[in-house]
């Protein structure tokens, strides 16, 4: 990784960890469920989305910590979704970012109650933005709304469980991974480009970067569940198999699938080459994921 980005990713990472674990910590409410959130939050992510905010208001010229109510929003709802991805009822996993599970650790009422936390306290950060006016702030919220609801990442893993034990067509796989994954992803970069008051064109070009990096992310993450090191993932693999998912490679098998994670991620590279800003962190984020091996 070129050492800007890997700095940059340093530097806004800690700070991003340091703020969630305040946020936490600031809250009149019982500490089992307090304890619950901070040991999913703690414990270690990519921070992928938060990044992608802050690397777009850095495109922009602007300061990454702009974005900072909005990137601890962005991970508190990526880490409900996490938690409740694990439960029995749903993937029934077992170990998560090198650790087990919330419900293995808390028992499954208090990990669904810690989701819940993790997903209501985001909305009450995006409201606490100051630096933006109020039309602003209600786009936003709308924006994290849309990206984690029923149109975005909750109706995409519902499509996600519905569709076990049945053969998906592309098509439907598609949808299903743009929604559960890609939307979220697409909300950092959108965020980020708002809070920059980016103009509809640059809006519209960023829009289809994220497009194509969260469907090649997912893809990736399909990938993978196959041929990943469990040590360096901190999660079970095989999992898609155990539970009869439709993948990328259950349905193109493993080169097929490598082939179209290669083009989604060469369309998110073009994307950004009709840019008119400075694009380079945005362009090496897209080989981190190409080459990501957890
Ligand atoms: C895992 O997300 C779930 C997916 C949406 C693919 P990440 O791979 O970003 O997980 P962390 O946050 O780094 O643990
Ligand atoms: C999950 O997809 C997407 C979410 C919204 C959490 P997966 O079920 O493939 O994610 P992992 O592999 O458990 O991280
Ligand atoms: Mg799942
Ligand atoms: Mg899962
Ligand atoms: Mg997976």
């Amino acid at each position: 990784m070129n050492s800007d980005l890997k700095s940059f990713i340093e530097k806004y990472k800690a700070k991003l960890e340091s703020e969630l674990a305040l946020e936490v910590t600031k809250l009149n409410a019982p500490s089992s469920l307090k304890e619950a959130m901070n040991y999913s939050l703690q414990a270690g992510g990519k921070r992928i989305r938060p990044i992608l905010l802050f690397a777009t208001l850095q495109s922009f010229g602007k300061d990454p910590l702009d974005g900072l109510k909005a990137a601890l929003a962005l991970e508190m709802i990526h880490t409900y979704s996490l938690i409740h991805d694990d439960l029995p009822s749903m993937d029934d996993d077992d170990l998560r970012r090198g650790r087990p599970t919330n419900h293995k650790v808390y028992g499954e009422a208090i990990a669904i109650l810690a989701g819940d936390g993790l997903l209501t306290y985001s909305f009450q950060q995006l409201s606490q933005m100051k630096l933006i006016n109020l039309e602003a702030r209600m786009n936003l919220i709308e924006l994290f709304a849309k990206a984690a609801g029923p149109e975005g990442m909750v109706g995409g893993q519902t499509s996600d469980m519905l569709g076990e034990g049945r053969a998906l067509s592309l098509e439907e796989l598609e949808s299903i991974h743009v929604r559960k994954t890609g939307r979220l992803l697409a909300c950092g970069v959108r965020a980020g480009a708002i809070l920059s008051q980016a103009n509809e064109g640059q809006l519209d070009l960023l829009d289809t970067y994220a497009h194509h990096l969260g469907l090649a992310f997912q893809i990736q993450d399909d990938i993978l569940d196959i041929e990943g090191n469990q040590a360096l993932m901190g999660k079970p693999l095989g999992s898609d198999i155990v539970n009869d998912k439709s993948t990328y490679p259950a349905l193109l098998t493993l080169s097929g699938a490598k082939k179209k994670l290669s083009y989604h991620l060469n369309e998110a590279k073009t994307a950004l080459l009709k840019a008119g800003f400075n694009t380079t962190l945005l362009m090496e984020i897209v080989d981190v994921i190409g080459t990501r091996d957890h």
